[in-house]
């Protein structure tokens, strides 16, 4: 089949060479023309795993090409928009003037199809009502109907999870009925390979389809954020998170997934998403019904409070100290620093007169420039030398197997401060490190005998995480710095 993708950002330039390797002849289009020409190139414009090898056999085998000239797009039956929906700079809501201003741009290429049938399918993470509004937009063009298919694809993943997802959600106007069909056989079409693989599909309308991304991400922000609040009572009472999470995780009905308690969750899609959610259910009346979303968010910035806190306890204030923090990224295996606590955290000691070095294997050049000042270090040997205080804030495979006798012998002081709950804190104190993490005993403490459920030790001041103080609670604000797409 002939195929468009509008806006070839993370989302839509792995769709696109996906869908060339399944044998389609795909059209990239984007109005960047920096990354166009990248793309075009055979050059990724970010990290992401197994990314620029379909790029390249995408581009060699014809099938696939870049473009910014709409026009080129007239020989699509199938027009895929993945445009970005970042946060609104007034406010909670998710910004669409992207979405919006690429249907007006396709308007004049759908009626030049001249009736034929094509349809235009939404993957974007939308509010519940979008779908309905644009379709009212695009089906006034004769032949032509909307779907909205939403992505569940994870950066580091992007690949794999585009190629073998765990289901395919179809969003239609009405979900059963002749026309329907004729869609659904369509969209079919495009993932014939998919399906024939197994992947599950499911049809439904369009709010439910919008409402299942939204709840997705929504479920797994919550999921993150309890068991980060599990680290708070940890602090206060003397308990080990990581022990909880693996607990409770080998229950079949919570699962082990998404309980790893740290700094918290960042990136394009979890924080904007949840606060997008929590804006359209105030729009529709049921603000409380998601109110606990808020709670989700607050946990969330707290963790990254907190992680500052614990590092001024540890060197008794961050002033003039020097402090290196290993990771940039929002998660391990891409380079996407967006909202990311490691990069906030680092920004935030910077901001209160630490002298911070970042390391990351793949994030330098996108954190530099997120912020401004920021001294960064490609080499982990030299990012450690003189460190009086080191933050493992992004869990990258080299920091999670940092050998701690290694670098015990680089930095200034053998000091570490988990975020992410990694290493193994036996390991590191043989080492000689003084190792803290959050919502974390230290091996010492986590033997002896008042940790055990009847003693009451006191909620303020832990002997391994030192006291945990008032609740820090900043409101989050809309548009930050570290939040805008
Ligand atoms: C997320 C969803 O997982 C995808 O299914 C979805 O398609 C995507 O958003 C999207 O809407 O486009 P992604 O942003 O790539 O994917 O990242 P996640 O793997 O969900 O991680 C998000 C954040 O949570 C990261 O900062 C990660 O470090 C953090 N996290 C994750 C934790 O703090 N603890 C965990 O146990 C898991």
């Amino acid at each position: 089949m002939v195929i468009s993708v509008i806006g070839v950002g993370y989302l839509g330039a792995v769709h696109a060479a996906a869908m060339a390797e399944l044998g389609h002849e795909v059209i990239g289009l984007d109005i960047d023309a920096d990354r166009i020409a990248a793309l075009q190139a055979g050059r990724a414009p970010f990290h992401e795993p197994g990314f620029e090898e379909i790029l390249r056999r995408g581009l060699r085998s014809g099938r696939l090409r870049f473009t910014t000239d709409y026009a080129e797009l007239e020989p699509a039956e199938v027009h895929f928009l993945g445009l970005g929906t970042p946060q609104r700079k007034d406010g909670f809501g998710a910004d669409l003037s992207h979405l919006e201003s690429a249907i007006d741009s396709l308007r004049e290429v759908l009626a030049a199809r001249g009736g034929a049938p094509t349809l235009v399918v939404g993957k974007s993470t939308v509010p519940a009502g979008t779908a309905r509004r644009l379709s009212d937009q695009v089906e006034q063009v004769e032949g032509v109907q909307l779907l909205w298919n939403p992505e569940f694809l994870r950066e580091g993943f992007a690949v794999q999870d585009t190629l073998e997802p765990d289901r395919l959600v179809y969003g239609l106007r009405e979900p059963e009925g002749p026309q329907a069909e004729a869609v659904i056989a369509m969209l079919d079409a495009v993932y014939a390979a998919l399906l024939a693989a197994g992947v599950p599909r499911l049809v439904m309308g369009y709010e439910t389809a919008e409402l299942v991304k939204a709840s997705a991400n929504a479920f797994l922000a919550t999921k993150i954020s309890f068991i980060n609040a599990i680290a708070e009572m940890c602090e206060a009472v003397g308990g080990d998170v990581a022990d909880v999470a693996r607990a409770i995780g080998m229950d079949d009905r919570i699962g082990a997934k998404f309980l790893r308690a740290g700094v918290g969750f960042g990136g394009g899609c979890l924080p904007k998403d949840i606060r997008a959610f929590i804006a359209s259910a105030e729009e529709h009346g049921v603000g409380e019904a998601l109110g606990f979303l808020r709670e989700v968010d607050l946990i969330n910035e707290r963790r990254r409070a907190r992680t500052v806190e614990l590092a001024g306890e540890m060197l008794g204030g961050v002033e003039g100290r020097r402090i290196t923090v290993l990771g940039a990224a929002f998660k391990p295996d891409s380079d996407d620093v967006r909202d990311s606590p490691a990069l906030d955290v680092a920004d935030r000691l910077m901001q209160a007169g630490a002298r911070v070095t970042v390391t990351d294997p793949q994030a330098l050049a996108n954190a530099a420039q997120r912020v401004p000042g920021l001294t960064v270090e490609a080499e982990l040997a030299a990012a450690l030398r003189g460190a009086e205080l080191t933050l493992l804030l992004t869990e990258w495979r080299e920091y999670r197997d940092l050998d701690p006798t290694w670098a015990a012998e680089l930095v200034a002081a053998p000091h570490m401060l988990d975020g992410r709950t990694v290493l193994e804190p036996r390991r590191w104190a043989a080492a000689g490190w003084e190792l803290r993490a959050l919502g974390r005993s230290a091996p010492a403490q986590a033997t002896t005998p008042t940790q055990t459920a009847t003693s009451t030790p006191e909620p303020t001041a832990h002997p391994a995480l030192g006291p945990v103080g008032p609740a820090v609670a900043p409101t989050p604000m809309p548009g930050r710095t570290l939040t805008s797409a």
